[in-house]
């Protein structure tokens, strides 16, 4: 079966890779995870607080006094992270060592200008792609939805601009009109749209009044906006597209390419079951389109896309009108 796929410029012989994580902070499992088959290994985040922190002990030893703004003591304590800046650049160095499959760095920042020098280091290192993981949470009410979005196009140009290698924006959904922005990124040269980052939902511990910072990892579930959204690009943008988000089964896979993914990215299926895991999905995703009659991954890439119904905004209203009523008929019966 030619599973064989185009991302970010890349010739990939699957779409499947593992989605930014700590995994590869491990060179075993880095290793591990290439044995299974991923076409591509992307890199956790490197983060603008990481670089800040770094600055600061420079500065701090620079001159030999301790200084601290309002703005900066919200920093985490950098021992949090795994690698620092300089250990991050090595790491990008070391796993384009062990492994042959390209290499997808990742930066997280919310200033254009921190993005650049680091972007351009990170393509010094080596690395044959760069995510842009734009985790934002706009709390401030006086921003409104054109300066979020300009923020955004903003980071994703100053980066595209410093670059050669192509850059990949990975969004989350809470724009006020995602489709427009997507349109907009794409104008502005983005080579790829990773669709949706999973915002970290704070819990509450009502007994210690504290907040709980739960990480929950996904199920096939959480694919299901995806899948609707790349549905909805797929066909309206030059940019690759790749799906991260709920993605577990072969069946999972096969849903995100239908639906218009050139690369399909996996987290917590990997987490929760190791990295062999991705192999297991390959071979379920082969044998499937094998038992329907297809040849190759292209034949299906996009055949659900819902450029093709011509009127996304009617079928979008027609299926919501649909599901409605279906609820109240099984009710019936
Ligand atoms: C423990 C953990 C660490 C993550 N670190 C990053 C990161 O550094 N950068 C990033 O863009 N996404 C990060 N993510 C988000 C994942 O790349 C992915 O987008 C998200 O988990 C949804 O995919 P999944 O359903 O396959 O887990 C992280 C997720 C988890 C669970």
């Amino acid at each position: 079966m030619d599973l064989s796929t185009t991302y970010l410029g890349l010739t990939l012989p699957h779409p499947l890779m593992p989605g930014a994580s700590p995994l590869v902070d491990d060179l075993d499992m880095v290793r591990r995870l290439e044995d299974a088959g991923a076409s591509a290994i992307v890199m956790h985040s490197l983060f603008e607080e990481q670089i800040i922190a770094e600055q600061r002990e420079a500065l701090f030893l620079e001159r030999n006094a301790e200084s601290h703004s309002e703005a900066t003591s919200y920093l985490p304590d950098p021992g949090i992270f795994a690698l620092g800046p300089d250990e991050y650049l090595e790491q990008v160095q070391r796993i384009r060592r062990t492994v042959a499959v390209p290499v997808i760095a990742s930066l997280n920042g919310t200033t254009p200008q921190s993005w650049i020098e680091y972007a351009r280091l990170i393509e010094q290192a080596g690395a044959h792609a760069l995510e842009i993981n734009v985790y934002h949470v706009p709390t401030d009410p006086l921003e409104d939805g054109e300066e979020v979005d300009r923020r955004t196009l903003d980071t994703a140009a100053a980066v595209k601009g410093a670059v050669s290698i192509p850059v990949a924006v990975k969004l989350s959904p809470f724009y006020s009109s995602f489709a427009a922005l997507a349109r907009r990124l794409d104008a502005a040269g983005a080579d790829g749209l990773v669709i949706f980052n999973r915002f970290y939902q704070p819990d509450i511990d009502i007994e210690a009044l504290d907040v709980l910072p739960t990480v929950r990892l996904s199920d096939s579930g959480d694919l299901l906006l995806r899948l609707r959204w790349l549905a909805i690009l797929s066909g309206r943008v030059k940019a690759s597209l790749a799906v991260t988000g709920g993605v577990h089964t072969g069946a999972d896979a096969i849903k995100s390419v239908m639906a218009g993914a050139h690369a399909v990215q996996m987290v917590s299926a990997l987490l929760r079951r190791g990295p062999e895991h991705l192999s297991r999905v390959r071979d379920e995703m082969s044998q499937w389109m094998e038992e329907h009659g297809y040849e190759s991954l292209k034949q299906m890439q996009g055949s659900m896309s819902l450029v093709r119904s011509g009127n996304p905004a009617a079928l979008e209203r027609a299926n919501y009108m649909r599901v409605l009523q279906s609820w109240r008929q099984s009710r019936v019966n």
